[in-house]
Formats: structure tokens, C-alpha cells, sequence
């Protein structure tokens, strides 16, 4: 019985010169394991005097739990030493962890699309890899016309289609108009052609690479086509635009331009904020616009051509376009000069939005 209680010095000891958690769960094992010294004690019980048993198991049974806290103190010092503790501290701060984000012109797209499916537009996204013929001749720009240099354009090295021509990659979103078009017509009765509301955002490609041209670039293209559609549904619906994108405060204005796809056709300007549309900043010419108006991109009335190569007939439909650049609006409402930020993919740049 005085056994017990000189054993547990012994242990005590041969735990002192353990400097590792290997050789500790090794003497775990050989003192507290299955077929451990404690355990083959505890199966000797059969051979103790009956008036002594009880007090056996009682002092078993503490050496057993003493041996335990031994060993799980020495275990405690070894990790602390070796800087892996396995208890939690609940009072040091939390780790952050990085997460990320949408792109920017990921959301302006999402802020754009959800400003016109208020007002019951069809959110659509037509081919990048796309034909000659969607992005000019069914927009009244025939081959070797010169307004076709406007969008110097990628051409991919594939056989020509004998209708639709060359393949490219899309100049701009003006190629979804036709498209569009023939799209609606089979989904209404024989002899109806329209209504028409599409927003069709995508990318576009050109060979351009300047501070405000990227050579992939997205466009949104908004078009309506319906009877009676005239000109002040077009400004009425950019005004809409613009106030909900940029501020109530903003103002827009048509200016005469020429595309080939409309007629007549504008530049559509939006009020600078930084001057409020004057022009000028405490006498001096505004840095930001110089003329108090900074340009959204091209709109106007589908030319008739147009209609008819999309199927429908231009005595009884009218219809209106516009063609913007999510990336110009962003960098205008953001005050960004750099359209090559967008593209950087540099995560301190993006970190700010
Ligand atoms: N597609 C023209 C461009 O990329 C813009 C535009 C769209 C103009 C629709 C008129 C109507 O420059």
C-alpha cells in the first residue's frame, strides 16, 4: 500500500527529465493505456484481502488520476515552450480574414441593368465573337464603307460565311439591335413586329489603348421600338438614366452627330457635377469639362434601313438607340482619369471600391 504513495515521487521524477511530447505519451501509455501498469494493478484487485480491496481501489484510482494531472501539466509546459499552447486566449483580438469583393464595373453593370429593368427593359447580352454582318451591313454600313474605319475592328482568321461575312469580334453593342429584332419578332403573333425595350450590355473590342480606351471595353445599348416612337421618349428615357446613375441634380443634352444606323443622330452629353453645367469655377475655366457638358456616347432614331433588316417596317414602327460605356460612367461618377486602372487587376487600386 506505502507503494502507491512512493510511486507517485517516481513518476513525478521520471517525468522531470522528459524534455518532448513523444517520450510523454509513450509513459501515458505505459502507466495509463489499456494494458497499462495501472490497469494490470487494478486487475490484481482479485488477489487483495477482502477487508483490503476497498482501500486499494480508493488509492489506485487516486494515483491513476494524479499521474494524469502529471503528465497533462508537463504536456501544457511543452507546448507553451515550443509556442504551439492549445489553449485559447478569448480576450486577444480576431483574425481578419482577406475576402473578396466584385469588380467595380461589375457593379456599375448590376446598378445600370437594375436602373432599366425599372422601367421594363430586357436585360440581354449578344455574342462578342460576332458577324460582319450584325455589326455593319444590317446597320446600313455596307462593305468598304468609310464610317466602318470608325471601329477599327478585330477580324478572326476563319472561313467567310457567304451571308454574314467575315467573323469579328464586336466593335460595339450596336450589333445586338438586328439581332434583336428578329429575336422579338418570332416570339409575338403574325403580323405584330414590335414592342421592343432591350438593354444589351457586353463586350466590345476595338484596336484602341489610351488613358480613356481600353481595347476591350463594355458597351450598354439601350433601344425601343414600338408605333409612335419619337425623340423625346429617347430623351426622356437618358434623363431618367442619368438622374438615377449619377444624381438628381444632373441634366442632359442631345447634340447633332452622324451614325449610320440612325437618323437623326446625337452625341449625348450629361451636366459636369464639378461646375453644375456652367462651365466655369470661380471665373475659371472648368478642368473637368471646360464646357460645363462631358459626353455619355451616341444615340438617335434607328434608321429605316436598320428596321427593315431586322424585319420590321419603318411606315408603321419607329424606334430609338443609344450606345454608352459602363467603364466611362463609372470613371465619371467616381472622378477616375484612367480607364486602364479598371484593367490593372492591381488589388490596391480595387481594394477602394
Ligand atoms: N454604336 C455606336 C458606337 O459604338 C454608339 C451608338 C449606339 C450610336 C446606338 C447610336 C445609336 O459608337
Amino acid at each position: 500500500m506505502e507503494d502507491f504513495t512512493s510511486e507517485a515521487g517516481k513518476i513525478q521524477k521520471e517525468i522531470d527529465k522528459i524534455s518532448s511530447i513523444a517520450p510523454l505519451d509513450q509513459l501515458q501509455i505505459k502507466y495509463l493505456g489499456r494494458n497499462g501498469i495501472i490497469n494490470n494493478l487494478l486487475k490484481d484487485i482479485k488477489n487483495v484481502p477482502a477487508e483490503e480491496k476497498k482501500d486499494y481501489g480508493q488509492k489506485l484510482n487516486e494515483l491513476k488520476s494524479s499521474i494524469g494531472r502529471l503528465i497533462e501539466t508537463k504536456k501544457q509546459e511543452l507546448l507553451e515552450k515550443s509556442g504551439t499552447e492549445q489553449t485559447v486566449d478569448i480576450t486577444l483580438p480576431g483574425k481578419p480574414y482577406l475576402h473578396g469583393t466584385l469588380h467595380p464595373i461589375t457593379y456599375a453593370i448590376e446598378e445600370i441593368s437594375r436602373i432599366f429593368e425599372k422601367i421594363g427593359f430586357v436585360r440581354m447580352s449578344y455574342p462578342e465573337v460576332e458577324w460582319e454582318y450584325y455589326s455593319f451591313e444590317a446597320l446600313n454600313m455596307p462593305k468598304g464603307h468609310p464610317a466602318r474605319d470608325d471601329f477599327e475592328t478585330f477580324y478572326i482568321d476563319v472561313p467567310e460565311h457567304a451571308k454574314l461575312a467575315k467573323m469579328v469580334l464586336t466593335p460595339h453593342t450596336s450589333s445586338g439591335q438586328v439581332r434583336e429584332m428578329e429575336r422579338v419578332r418570332k416570339t409575338l403573333p403574325a403580323g405584330r413586329q414590335a414592342p421592343i425595350r432591350m438593354i444589351n450590355i457586353a463586350k466590345c473590342y476595338r484596336r484602341n489603348w489610351d488613358a480613356t480606351h481600353a481595347p476591350m471595353f463594355y458597351q450598354f445599348e439601350g433601344m425601343v421600338v414600338d408605333r409612335g416612337i419619337n425623340i423625346t421618349h429617347l430623351k426622356g428615357t437618358i434623363d431618367y438614366f442619368a438622374k438615377n446613375f449619377f444624381g438628381p441634380d444632373r441634366e442632359i443634352r442631345l447634340r447633332p452627330h452622324h451614325f449610320q444606323f440612325t437618323e437623326p443622330s446625337f452625341e449625348t452629353d450629361i451636366s459636369c457635377n464639378v461646375c453644375g453645367g456652367t462651365g466655369t469655377v470661380n471665373g475659371k475655366k472648368c478642368r473637368v469639362c471646360k464646357s460645363g457638358w462631358l459626353e455619355l456616347g451616341g444615340s438617335g432614331m434607328i434608321h429605316p434601313n436598320v428596321l427593315r433588316a431586322g424585319g420590321i417596317d419603318p411606315d408603321v414602327y419607329t424606334g430609338w438607340a443609344f450606345g454608352f460605356g459602363p467603364e466611362r460612367c463609372l470613371m465619371m461618377k467616381l472622378g477616375l482619369s484612367e480607364i486602364r486602372d479598371l484593367y490593372s487587376g492591381d488589388i490596391r487600386f480595387l481594394k477602394q471600391f
